[in-house]
């Protein structure tokens, strides 16, 4: 099985995001597994008038908060039907595209830099580091920010069969592996889980050169 259609098979079990959050907002941003839980937007800076990618955007809900807010963004996924469900809830969204593509060969393909890159629970946990973040160094405006969400070390989560293997880092292995490749101002945050929650989730943050 490919790794698009292992991907693909993952996507089926997934639950469409609700249409509305505690707060009433029908657009927002959600690093966590949990619903209502965590950090919003606001860690990756202003982001209106910005070009956004993000890594593995799923259904897209995530990006087109940003793209709301007044980014313009593109949503990278391997498996196809994630396509085809994002632009299905978000494709009347001006400035928001989803491609259905690998995230090293879409990184490897485009000329486009951006100002922010993301990836909550994607691809940059399940690329090698020392292969990916090169790649999106490379498609990274000076001083862009790169954020990323994934479960702690140790944590049970997605692995869907052959798709290969996460790549779970402690948060000094991520400031290591990202000061190797030359972002600077790396901050890692674990968020506790909710109450009754086994899971927290590590936050990371840093800064292209
Ligand atoms: C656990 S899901 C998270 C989806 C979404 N970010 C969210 O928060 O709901 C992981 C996503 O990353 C995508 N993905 C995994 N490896 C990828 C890769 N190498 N390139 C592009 N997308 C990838 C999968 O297809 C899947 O949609």
């Amino acid at each position: 099985m490919s790794l698009a259609e292992s991907w693909d098979r993952y996507a089926v079990g997934s639950k469409p995001r609700r249409t509305a959050n505690a707060k009433g907002d029908t657009t927002w941003l959600n690093w966590t597994q949990y619903a209502d839980h965590g950090p919003d937007e606001t860690v990756l800076g202003p982001v209106a008038g910005r070009r956004v990618l993000e890594l593995g955007s799923g259904s897209g809900s995530n990006l087109a908060h940003l793209v709301a807010l007044g980014a313009t963004g593109v949503g990278v996924d391997v498996a196809p039907t994630r396509e085809t469900v994002a632009r299905e809830r978000w494709g009347d969204l001006p400035g928001l595209e989803f491609r259905t593509a690998e995230a090293t060969a879409f990184l490897n393909e485009t000329d486009e830099t951006f100002d922010v890159a993301l990836s909550i629970f994607g691809a940059v946990w399940f690329v090698d580091p020392d292969t990916l973040l090169p790649l999106i160094r490379s498609r990274m405006v000076p001083g862009g920010i790169l954020a990323f969400s994934h479960l702690p070390p140790g944590s049970r989560g997605p692995k869907p069969a052959k798709a290969g293997l996460r790549h779970d880092r402690t948060p000094d292995e991520w400031r290591r592996s990202l000061t190797e490749h030359g972002f600077s101002d790396v901050s890692v945050s674990l968020i506790d889980p909710p109450e009754g929650r086994a899971a927290g989730t590590m936050l990371v943050r840093a800064m292209a050169p």
